[in-house]
């Protein structure tokens, strides 16, 4: 999600939280806005667009003077981007004003009880929603800002990090955080409040990193009270002195962004589930499928469009969606579909897979299968891009802003969505037992943390990485589901290491490409138990015997594949139709640690752009 800024003190709070925002800008954005209290008033402006646009508009519309303010830059999950949906949002009284990063998962609910009651909204935010909440409790139980703050978020279900302010007091900020992140930068008689070190780092090293579940309430003369948002009890916060730099801050302590975002994807895939896998009640809940339930399950097939990762990504999707639903998926190239007349019959569902929602072959597809009458579903993680308006339909990912050319956190959450559908169809199918179902959503839950296992073998790849980096070709193999993560994996190490490699279903090798084996060229071979596993291990013995260099990615405990292979890298064990969740960590590793070595341009490497936005 994106940034929050804020600064209480005796300075002019203006420059530095606009500053401020300039400073997260890296961290990808649609919109940005800014309240400030001064001489009595609160006044605030906000825009789509970048923060430059937001400063000329503010600086024309209103006086920037006062010593208290809030700074907000937006990646919209709830309201598609625009000037009302933009932040700083305020309860219906005017008197308080938020600044939120993250989902409310049950803001409808809330919404909805909170209009029974008299509110209005003039956005579509779960963010205003929250805001009112708030205000609900402060009217009704009569309590303080930072007490009405901890009482409402026991009624939230979601992830935040918020900024609250209550113009009736303005010498105190209430802060909180579950699942975003939340700085507090102590000065001297000011406080600075961000998403990262790096708005106020300039200002001061001492900061205080909110723990999830803590609120806390600024108070320029009194200092900083910290309380847990469960049962109110006070927190000793840990004030550490930073030693980072800036560009440090902004990887938040990783080398590159791409290293950043491999290690986000468990907080990246929890994200893009929350609010929909509902493992207790048994069900997926997705508003995109749901309104077009019929749609789907009338479909005769289901044609995917998408380009680089993301074509891998609808690769995958086929495995999962035929084997779960029964219907027919067809994986097309998106710069190939558009081209080549191809069939499209009105009872087709095309699905177009994009990370930036700019891809202009993609968008073409879309356009040609529109044309032809199909219904169209996006998977995006933009809200509000050229795609996802495009489309009839979608669903977001919520990986945050993906800065590293190289999809990495993209891909994973982009499989746990189309997962999430095929299990969805499935159900309303009929095609999937009750239980196979719920097995199915618990194990999903489950994958985060075995990313988060699979990461720790890190320093064992990066051992891999020195021994390979000068390798001029390396092939990848896998079967079934895990022939798209071959793909995908050889497509990292190309794009960022510029090392020439393949990806091949396992078994293809006999029918040409181990003539290309010898003891040159290392072969990395996805070789997890479920799936093909006794196949794969003869692969492998096949490989050996003509000398060829295994590097192979196993379940713990492994043993036929550790006595062949020349360098195992161990994951935890799931169920096939997941494992490329989890057997693609690795070799996101390997190919980033290898172009390390190479001194490669990592997040920028050269000829390619983060969204090829024409042919
Ligand atoms: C993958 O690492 C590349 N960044 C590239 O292949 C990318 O997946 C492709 O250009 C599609 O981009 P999109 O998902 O934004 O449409
Ligand atoms: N969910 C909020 C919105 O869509 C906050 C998004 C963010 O983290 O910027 O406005």
């Amino acid at each position: 999600m994106c940034g929050i800024v804020g600064y209480i003190g005796n300075r002019e709070a203006y420059p530095i939280v606009a500053k401020g925002l300039q400073r997260l800008e890296y961290r990808g954005y649609d919109s940005a806005g800014i309240a400030i209290y001064g001489n009595g008033e609160l006044k605030y402006s906000k825009t789509k667009g970048k923060v430059a646009d937001m400063r000329r508009k503010l600086e024309a519309e209103i006086d920037p003077s006062g010593t208290i303010a809030l700074g907000h830059t937006r990646w919209a999950t709830h309201g598609v981007p625009n000037d009302i949906n933009s932040h700083p949002h305020f309860s219906n009284s005017g008197n308080l004003v938020i600044i939120h990063n993250g989902i409310i998962e049950n803001y409808d609910a809330l919404k909805k009880e909170l209009t029974s009651r008299g509110y209005s909204f003039s956005s579509d935010t779960d963010t205003e929603v929250l805001v009112n909440l708030i205000e609900d409790v402060i009217v009704k139980e009569g309590v303080k800002l930072g007490k009405a703050v901890q009482m409402t978020l026991n009624q939230v279900v979601g992830a935040y990090a918020i900024a609250v302010f209550d113009r009736r007091k303005p010498n105190e900020i209430v802060v909180a955080r579950l699942g975003s992140p939340l700085a507090i930068g102590i000065g001297k008689d000011e406080y600075f409040i961000a998403s990262d070190a790096s708005p106020f780092i300039e200002y001061t090293n001492n900061v205080i990193y909110l723990e999830d579940g803590e609120v806390a309430v600024v108070r320029k003369e009194k200092g900083i009270k910290v309380r847990k948002i469960e049962d109110d009890t006070m927190v000793d916060p840990y004030v550490q002195e930073l030693q980072l730099n800036l560009e440090q801050i902004e990887k938040g302590g990783f080398d590159h962004f791409m290293l950043k975002e491999i290690f986000e994807q468990p907080a990246a895939i929890r994200d893009t589930y929350r609010g929909r896998l509902l493992a207790d009640e048994g069900i997926v809940s997705m508003a995109g499928v749901d309104d077009n339930l019929e749609r789907f399950l009338n479909a005769k097939r289901i044609i995917v469009v998408a380009c680089g990762t993301s074509w891998h990504a609808g690769l995958v999707s086929e495995y999962l969606i035929e084997e779960l639903t029964r219907i027919p998926v067809e994986v097309e190239y998106a710069s190939e579909f558009r081209y080549r007349n191809p069939i499209i019959n009105r009872d087709d569902v095309v699905i177009a897979i994009s990370q930036s929602g700019e891809t202009a072959d993609t968008m073409a597809a879309i356009k040609l299968a529109k044309e032809r009458g199909a219904f169209v579903f996006g998977v995006c993680n933009v809200v509000g891009s050229s795609i996802a308006r495009e489309t009839h339909a979608g669903a977001y990912t919520h990986a945050g802003p993906e800065i590293g050319v190289a999809s990495t956190k993209a891909f994973t959450t982009q499989i746990t969505i189309l997962a999430l559908i095929a299990l969805k169809l499935a159900k309303a199918k009929g095609t999937i037992s009750k239980s196979d179902f719920q097995m199915h959503l618990q194990e999903l839950e489950t994958i985060p943390q075995k990313i988060e296992v699979a990461l720790e073998s890190n320093d064992a790849i990066r051992e891999v990485a020195f021994r390979y980096k000068d390798a001029r070709n390396c092939i990848y193999l896998g079967r079934g589901c895990n022939f798209p993560v071959a793909l995908e994996g050889a497509l990292k190490l190309k794009e960022i290491s510029y090392i020439h490699a393949e990806g091949y279903p396992a078994a293809e090798m006999k029918h040409g490409p181990i003539a290309l084996i010898d003891e040159e060229m290392p072969v990395v071979v996805i070789a997890t138990r479920k799936g093909h596993y006794e196949k794969v291990v003869s692969n492998i013995q096949e490989i050996k015997s003509r000398k060829g260099k295994i590097i192979a990615i196993i379940n713990e405990g492994d043993t036929s594949v550790r006595e062949l292979a020349d360098h195992v890298i161990e994951v935890p064990e799931t169920m096939e139709s997941l494992s490329p969740l989890v057997n693609t960590i690795p070799l996101q590793l390997l190919s980033y640690h290898i172009a390390v070595m190479l001194n490669k341009n990592v997040d920028q490497p050269r000829n390619l752009a983060k969204s090829v936005t024409v042919e």
